[in-house]
């Protein structure tokens, strides 16, 4: 008897089990079902016409516009980084970005961010000429557009200028979305190559992978690669990952292909730029290991009007900690905001302290060249200081990374420090060989400009320059995409 009421009910528990879980799944179904208002053609570079279909995903897109929000280091206010830290503007000496660095905002203005930038300079281009059009790579729907339109390496020939008017419409639906299906989809070929490098298929990912993945066609380290074979020297994206995503990995990548970003103005050294290994350095955390992805903390589900959607509003999930991290954890907003805040400070003190010793590294240098040093006795004090401040970069550059991977940006800037120090050792002793005695003043940068001053950059002429560009150039660039996107419709 017992044995039949145990049965039975295992079979009615089942039963409702089923039901349950196909109520769920017609729910969901409604949820997301919509009736398209029109037509989107593929690659449609324009997000207004994308969200007349989906509005509540486009509403929540706009709101990448809000610039209010700022959390202890990050947010998506406008914040001047030269300002904040001089030092950067010395370690960078050289180098565009020693010119104007703001921190990353919100999607909605990576093609204004890109125009304004003193880095890209005007067309007629400053000092050291303006960027090439692979830059414009990680910035529009539009990518996708024109690549399909002219090719790849097209895309990635001549300067940034080129495609002024074509790369109008800031990130958005046709950089993640195929328009007849809405699935995820990779649109950038660097992704798809470097996954084929090592003999992997992104169309085989997982759905939740590609919750990823999405973002790692952007938030990832690259090159432009001006020697691959058949390429005549267009300046090719590509990511250093054939041999790993770690920081040795990559640079053991870098070093066996002898490629440098730039040479230091005051060390000479030939340096490496990291760009933003995001994606790489999140994949070490805990996070990224328990296969929490991207979008579950940066584009949470939301419910508006009894219909659950994803919101679009990508932006630092401190300020919007009940939807990104209460669903996973049941601690108080306030614990979970200290755990970040934690890591994030204990972490800047090292990073700290290690500008400081590249700082130094870089003028004692300049100072053992000026009293007559060789190339050979220069040699490996460049290649420390090349290696120290490639794990620097690397740790200040993957936005978030105190936060994804604390233990691994933790571990790569102690590297830094000990390869830099080893550095030191040897520029001391270079220094009392070249008859130097005492310690190389730490230089004159308590502020951006003085540090720019320091290094002799010729800030008003870069200045008066993009201001001719935006009042001359800018508005012919606008008017003409104006013109081509009226011929999308007809
Ligand atoms: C097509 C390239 C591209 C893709 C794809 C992309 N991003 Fe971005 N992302 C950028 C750029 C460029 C910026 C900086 C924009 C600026 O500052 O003007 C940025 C900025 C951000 C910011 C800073 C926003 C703020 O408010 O400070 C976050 C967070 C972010 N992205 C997360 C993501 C996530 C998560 C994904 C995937 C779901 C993703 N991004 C996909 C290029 C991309
Ligand atoms: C940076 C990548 C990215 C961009 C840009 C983006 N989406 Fe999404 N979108 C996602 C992700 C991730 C999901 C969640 C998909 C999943 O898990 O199946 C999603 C889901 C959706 C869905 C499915 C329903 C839902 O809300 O979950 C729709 C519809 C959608 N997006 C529309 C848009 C529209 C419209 C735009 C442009 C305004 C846009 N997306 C821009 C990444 C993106
Ligand atoms: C989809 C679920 C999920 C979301 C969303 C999520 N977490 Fe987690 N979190 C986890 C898991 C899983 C672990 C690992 C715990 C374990 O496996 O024991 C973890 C661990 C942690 C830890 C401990 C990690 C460490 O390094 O010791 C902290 C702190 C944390 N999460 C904070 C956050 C914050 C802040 C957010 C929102 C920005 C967030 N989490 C969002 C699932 C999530
Ligand atoms: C467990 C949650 C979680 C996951 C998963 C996660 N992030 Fe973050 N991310 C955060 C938190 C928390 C911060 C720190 C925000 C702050 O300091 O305001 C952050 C910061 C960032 C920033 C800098 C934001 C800013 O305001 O400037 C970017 C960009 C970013 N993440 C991108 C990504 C990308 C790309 C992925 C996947 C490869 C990812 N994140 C995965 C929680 C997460």
């Amino acid at each position: 008897m017992n044995w039949m009421l145990f049965l039975v009910s295992l079979v009615v528990v089942f039963l409702l089990g089923l039901m349950v879980s196909s109520i769920t799944e017609r729910k969901m179904e409604a949820q997301f079902a919509y009736t398209p208002q029109v037509e989107i053609n593929e690659l449609e570079p324009r997000n207004e016409v994308w969200g007349k279909n989906f509005p509540r995903e486009f509403q929540s897109y706009y709101k990448t516009a809000d610039t209010s929000f700022r959390s202890k280091y990050n947010g998506n206010a406008v914040i001047d980084m030269l300002e904040i830290d001089p030092r950067l503007v010395v370690l960078w000496a050289g180098y565009g970005f020693s010119k104007d660095y703001t921190q990353g905002r919100g999607h909605y203005y990576a093609i204004e961010d890109l125009q304004n930038s003193l880095r890209t300079g005007g067309p007629t281009g400053p000092d050291d000429g303006p960027m090439p059009a692979t830059c414009w790579t990680c910035k529009s729907p539009d990518v996708p557009r024109v690549m399909n339109e002219h090719g790849i390496e097209e895309f990635y020939k001549g300067k940034w200028s080129r495609l002024g008017s074509e790369i109008v419409n800031p990130i958005g639906c046709a950089d993640c979305h195929d328009a007849e299906t809405m699935n995820l989809k990779i649109t950038r070929p660097a992704l798809i190559e470097a996954f084929e490098r090592q003999g992997k298929d992104i169309t085989k990912a997982s759905h939740n992978e590609m919750r990823s993945l999405v973002c790692a066609q952007c938030h990832v380290e690259y090159y432009f690669d001006k020697k691959l074979p058949g390429k005549k020297g267009t300046p090719y994206l590509v990511f250093p990952w054939d041999g790993g995503q770690n920081v040795e990995a990559m640079e053991a990548y870098y070093d066996s292909i002898q490629h440098v970003d730039w040479t230091h103005k005051l060390s000479k050294a030939p340096m490496l730029k990291a760009q933003h290994p995001g994606y790489e350095v999140y994949k070490m955390g805990i996070h990224g290991k328990r296969g929490v992805s991207c979008a579950d903390c940066h584009m949470p589900y939301k419910t508006e009007g009894g219909q659950k959607f994803t919101d679009h509003h990508i932006q630092s999930p401190l300020n919007n900690v009940a939807n990104s991290c209460q669903v996973c954890h049941r601690e108080e907003s306030e614990t979970l905001m200290a755990n970040v805040f934690d890591n994030q400070d204990k972490i800047i003190e090292n990073r700290d302290k290690l500008e400081e010793l590249l700082v130094r590294a870089h003028v004692e240098a300049k100072q053992c060249w000026d009293l007559g040093a060789t190339e050979e006795q220069m040699k490996d004090i460049l290649q420390d200081i090349r290696h120290g401040q490639w794990r620097w970069d690397y740790a200040a550059a993957s936005h978030g990374g105190s936060f994804h991977a604390p233990v691994e940006i933790g571990r790569v800037i102690s590297k830094g420090i000990e390869v830099t120090q080893e550095g030191r050792i040897k520029l001391a002793k270079l220094l009392i060989a070249l008859g130097f005695e005492g310690e190389v003043p730490y230089p004159p940068i308590k502020t951006k400009k003085e540090a720019q001053e320091f290094i002799g950059l010729p800030m008003e002429k870069l200045e008066a320059e993009k201001e001719k560009f935006k009042k001359e150039l800018l508005p012919q660039w606008t008017a003409e995409a104006a013109k081509r996107e009226a011929t999308y419709d007809k």
